[in-house]
């Protein structure tokens, strides 16, 4: 049997970025062309992660709809991965309207230009687990709402995602065009960005260089961590595989929760030497933020095929520790941290 690949080009915005860099990464190892469109060129991270592979960029914003219906027009492709937007929480949540404008609006534009231009087979949105505001049952579904009478969508960011998640209904009913939303739990894995404060890239990063990690707060913070490669490889399930009725994807393990207490202590079995505390005290993101954490359901994706390789919390920090030593081994300088980060617990140390 021959597997006749459509020599039309996936497009993957944020595909710079750290997701982005995975998803792109896998599409093209699979098989596929493709274009990220992404206002930055690749952290060191990502760069490392791409070096290699059949991916072009192609500089651009989101909220930019002459340069979005461009781009989209010019390579015309057969699906849209959108990845790209602007991470930083607390920035949004001072600046709302920013989130409307980029991050709302960037997702409409992206639907838009398919609708406008046609021929995209899938869409596939990159939304967030913090769309659901808080969890009322468990394992967490795609029936679980997102705003009820007392609760909703936790911040701008979350506010912005749900948003674009409505949007994409309006386009599977009025235009025909297949859209699935991916919700990820706490994301992890080499690469990662500080706009991630979920107790991961503070620990191992520092105990991988030799520094003492002290961190009063996380230790009982639970949360189903979700490893890149699998959220690529779910990507890749969604943009290649049938089709489906479901729109709505978690992206998570589908495992029990696990803390920083229980990275830490994993780090301290993997890194030898490595020095690492984390307290219990609970930051104020913290205590908002367990309100998402729960099981998530991800059956629907095993469904489609879609196969994770790191279920186990183990496994997939030896991952992120054998990719962040190979791109050292290289000579990688790792991204560092901006100026003005917010509430990532345990920066400098
Ligand atoms: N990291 C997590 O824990 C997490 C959790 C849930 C959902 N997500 C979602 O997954 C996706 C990828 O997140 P990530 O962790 O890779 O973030 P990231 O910050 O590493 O990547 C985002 C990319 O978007 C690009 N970008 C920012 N503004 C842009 C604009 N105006 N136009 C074009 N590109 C722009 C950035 O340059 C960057 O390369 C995002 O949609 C994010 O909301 C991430």
């Amino acid at each position: 049997v021959v597997k006749v690949i459509d020599s039309r080009p996936v497009l993957v915005t944020g595909g710079s970025g750290f997701g982005g860099s995975y998803i792109a990464r896998t599409l093209a190892d699979g098989g596929a062309r493709v274009i990220t469109y992404d206002i930055a060129a690749p952290r060191t991270e990502s760069a490392h992660l791409l070096a290699g592979a059949d991916v072009q960029l192609e500089k651009g914003s989101i909220d930019d709809w002459p340069r979005v219906f461009e781009v989209v027009s010019r390579y015309r492709p057969r699906a849209i991965v959108h990845a790209g937007g602007i991470m930083d929480v607390a920035f949004l949540d001072d600046h709302p309207l920013v989130a409307l404008r980029t991050n709302v609006a960037g997702a409409l534009y992206l639907l838009e230009a398919a609708r406008l231009l046609g021929g995209v087979e899938r869409f596939v949105l990159l939304s967030t687990i913090a769309v659901i505001g808080k969890v009322l049952y468990e394992p967490v579904d795609g029936n679980h709402p997102t705003i009820t009478a007392t609760e909703g969508p936790a911040g701008a960011y979350s506010a912005a995602k749900a948003s674009a998640e409505a949007f994409c209904f309006t386009y599977v009913q009025h235009h025909g065009l297949d859209c699935r939303i991916i919700r990820p739990s706490a994301l992890y894995g080499f690469g990662m960005s500080w706009f991630a404060p979920n107790y991961m890239k503070n620990i191992v990063e520092p105990a991988l260089e030799g520094r003492p990690v002290r961190l009063k707060t996380g230790g009982e913070v639970p949360r189903d961590y979700f490893n890149v490669v699998d959220l690529a490889s779910l990507v890749e399930t969604l943009v290649e595989g049938p089709p489906d009725p479901v729109r709505v994807f978690h992206g998570g393990t589908g495992e029990s929760l696990r803390t920083a207490s229980d990275v830490a202590a994993l780090v301290r079995k993997l890194v030898p030497g490595a020095d690492v505390e984390v307290g219990n005290d609970w930051t104020e993101s913290d205590r908002d933020e367990v309100r998402i954490r729960g099981q998530y359901d991800v059956a629907d994706a095993r469904r489609l095929g879609w196969r994770p390789q790191f279920t186990d919390l183990e496994t997939g920090i030896s991952d992120y520790i054998t990719r962040y030593r190979d791109f050292r081994a290289v000579g990688g300088v790792p991204t560092p941290p901006p100026a003005d980060v917010r509430d990532a617990p345990g920066l400098g140390g």
